[in-house]
């Protein structure tokens, strides 16, 4: 599966670093999790840290604009040019646009896009039983809440494009591995 483009799709909590992670050596492409990106710029205390680390912790999502900024030049690194898997970008119909854009100049498309599909209530057992910085139960339920709203109606979209693969994502964690990889051989 050479050049895969892809997008992870899913709540907080469903898997998607996890899995991200693990398709690396199965795609040959690198994992890129914004949410990631953000917790290290936070760590370093840079400026975009700095802007980001209130809104993190209370479960908003970062305005678009500084988004673009972050993804555009990741996604400009050499190791991105042969493919990539996206995880927790596009999360709004803007970003889903600047996607589009930062790939029409690198003559580029998405290959697929994969939701990651977990219940509610398991969502917030994972992600208490984590415990990250911004896992408590009231920024979990904004994260969900931000999610519904803002995130989900990424999936019609890409539905309408032909790229979406739903995955059933409340199985053991090889197994979601495994269902991943035959939603993308059956695209
Ligand atoms: P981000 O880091 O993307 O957080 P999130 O969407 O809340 O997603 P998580 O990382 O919590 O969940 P995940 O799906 O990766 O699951 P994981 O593999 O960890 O974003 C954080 C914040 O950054 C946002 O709130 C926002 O402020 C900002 N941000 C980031 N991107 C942005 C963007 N594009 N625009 C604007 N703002 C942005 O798994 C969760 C837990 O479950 C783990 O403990 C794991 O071990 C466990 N687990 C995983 N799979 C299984 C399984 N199959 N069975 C049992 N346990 C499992
Ligand atoms: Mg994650």
């Amino acid at each position: 599966m050479d050049g895969a483009r892809i997008v992870l799709l899913g709540a907080p909590g469903s898997g998607k670093g996890t899995q991200a992670e693990r398709l690396v050596e199965h795609l040959g492409v690198p994992a890129i999790s914004t949410g990631d990106m953000l917790r290290a710029a936070v760590r370093d205390g840079s400026e975009l840290g700095r802007k980001v680390e209130s809104i993190m912790a209370s479960g908003a999502l970062v305005d678009d604009q500084t988004m673009a900024a972050v993804v555009r030049e990741r996604l400009s690194k050499e190791d991105a040019r042969a493919g990539f898997q996206l995880d927790g970008y596009p999360r709004t119909i803007g970003q889903v646009d600047t996607l589009d854009g930062i790939l029409a100049e690198q003559g580029v498309e998405l290959t697929g896009v994969v939701r990651i599909l977990v219940p509610e209530d398991e969502l917030v057992r994972r992600a208490l039983a984590r415990g990250r910085a911004d896992d408590n139960e009231e920024v979990i339920r904004h994260r969900l809440a931000v999610y519904r709203d803002k995130t989900e109606p990424l999936s019609r979209h890409y539905e309408a494009r032909g790229l979406l693969r739903e995955v059933d994502g409340h199985q053991a964690i090889d197994e979601v591995t495994e269902s991943i990889l035959e939603a993308l051989r059956a695209a």
